[in-house]
């Protein structure tokens, strides 16, 4: 199949072709230019129309932007926790909570008494409402089992999950997410260093906090995770300062997430690294969070990434146009910068920044037609600003008041 997005007021293409990701000054020469895009076989074919598409897409007054790559989400997990969001803004902090029953526990409870096929459903349908505000790749996490047997279902169930979205979807053992009712934090280290041997994940992940794992565990995650051969990604900074940065840098990270009270003797050294920064706006709004420092960050040159961190505690959010937009104003980023932390970025989280996450001939063709110029992404707050997805060179959604664009 060749299709063409033939005429758009701006195509979003990196500084230079081959770049893994775009540190502060690179994301900031991103270029919004004039132009087409030609795909065949599934990738981009050229920066330029096809004559001879099977499909043309009228991009006229459009802005084509590479697909949107969530790199951190806690798909799947059961129901959602609407009740805590009333206690949280009426006062009550999440700490409390955690350890009143609710929070991960909450969740754990919920998911254990779901059956796989009520669980896969509703991560199906989140799924898909990502693919229409424009995630062409996402990752999913464990973390919700609270028990071997639990996360084994977990991984098994984000598996799943894999075969049934539009999207590549990578899988991350999130097996140190809180410590499970009756068992020494220890002990529990003891069982993800098994689950990390046994299971099949892309990347290992922890969340440290006074209501979950501490520094060590983190370190020790570190050393799994290398035995393993697969990357260390870890929640950190997000309620209070642990210092866990400079740990999570020493064990080789490919990303600490959150950062929203992150030390600031701690900038420069993970400015100066391979990990990336990830910024969680969503759970920043809805959490009253400390506001993370953004612009500190991409000025200190550090790889910044965006992501929903979509869960049913601290984030149920699906739609990066709206963390894009929670984010430029939050940290005072250019629509380059936050196009960069969502695209080239999040897909160097994922290892996949070699084969998606800008428009460059060869890569896959995902693919967004925006309806509107990139810079109306942030300021059009709230709104969908995606007419069409292209996924792995196949048109995959137009929304419905776009489909004259489409001949
Ligand atoms: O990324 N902070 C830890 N984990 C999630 C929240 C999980 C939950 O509350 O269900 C997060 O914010
Ligand atoms: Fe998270």
């Amino acid at each position: 199949m060749r299709l063409s997005l033939r005429g758009a007021a701006q195509v979003l293409t990196p500084p230079e072709p081959g770049l893994p990701y775009l540190r502060g000054d690179r994301a900031r020469e991103l270029r919004l230019e004039p132009g087409s895009v030609a795909v065949a076989g599934g990738r981009i074919a050229a920066l330029d129309d096809d004559a001879g598409a099977d499909v043309v897409v009228d991009a006229a007054g459009c802005a084509v932007v590479a697909g949107f790559v969530d790199c951190h989400t806690h798909l799947p997990f059961a129901g959602w926790r609407a009740g805590e969001y009333e206690q949280k803004v009426t006062g009550v902090p999440y700490e409390e909570i955690a350890r009143s029953g609710g929070g991960i526990a909450a969740s754990a409870r919920a998911l254990a008494q779901a059956d796989d096929d009520a669980v896969l459903a509703q991560a199906e349908t989140l799924a898909r409402e990502m693919l229409v505000h424009g995630t062409t790749t996402l990752e999913a996490k464990t973390g919700y089992g609270l028990s071997v047997e639990g996360e084994l279902r977990s991984v098994d169930l984000a598996r799943r999950l894999a075969d049934r979205v539009a999207q590549p979807l990578t899988v991350t053992g999130l097996f140190a997410h809180s410590v499970p009712p009756g068992v020494e934090r220890q002990a529990w280290m003891d069982e993800v260093d098994g689950l990390a041997a046994s299971c099949d994940v892309d990347a290992l992940d922890i969340y440290v906090e006074s209501v979950a794992f501490a520094n060590a565990d983190l370190a020790r995650l570190g050393e799994i995770a290398a035995r393993e051969g697969v990357p260390l990604r870890a929640h950190v900074e997000q309620f209070n300062t642990n210092r866990s940065v400079p740990v999570a840098l020493e064990a080789g990270a490919r990303s600490v997430d959150h950062l929203a009270c992150l030390h600031p003797d701690d900038l420069a050294p993970l400015a100066r690294s391979e990990c990336a920064a990830v910024l969680l706006p969503g759970a920043e709004v809805l959490g009253a969070e400390e506001v993370a420092p953004g612009r500190a960050l991409a000025d200190a040159g550090a790889i910044c990434v965006l992501a929903t961190d979509c869960n049913p505690g601290t984030s149920p959010v699906q739609s990066l146009p709206l963390v894009i937009g929670m984010a430029v104003r939050r940290y005072g980023w250019s629509v380059r910068e936050a196009l960069a932390a969502v695209t080239l970025n999040a897909a160097w989280v994922l290892g996949r920044s070699d084969d998606t996450g800008s428009i460059e001939p060869g890569k896959r063709a995902d693919l967004l037609v925006l309806d509107g110029p990139a810079e109306h992404v942030p300021y059009r707050f709230g709104r969908n600003p995606v007419a069409a997805v292209v996924a792995a060179g196949e048109l995959v959604w137009v929304r419905p008041d776009q489909a004259w664009r489409v001949r």
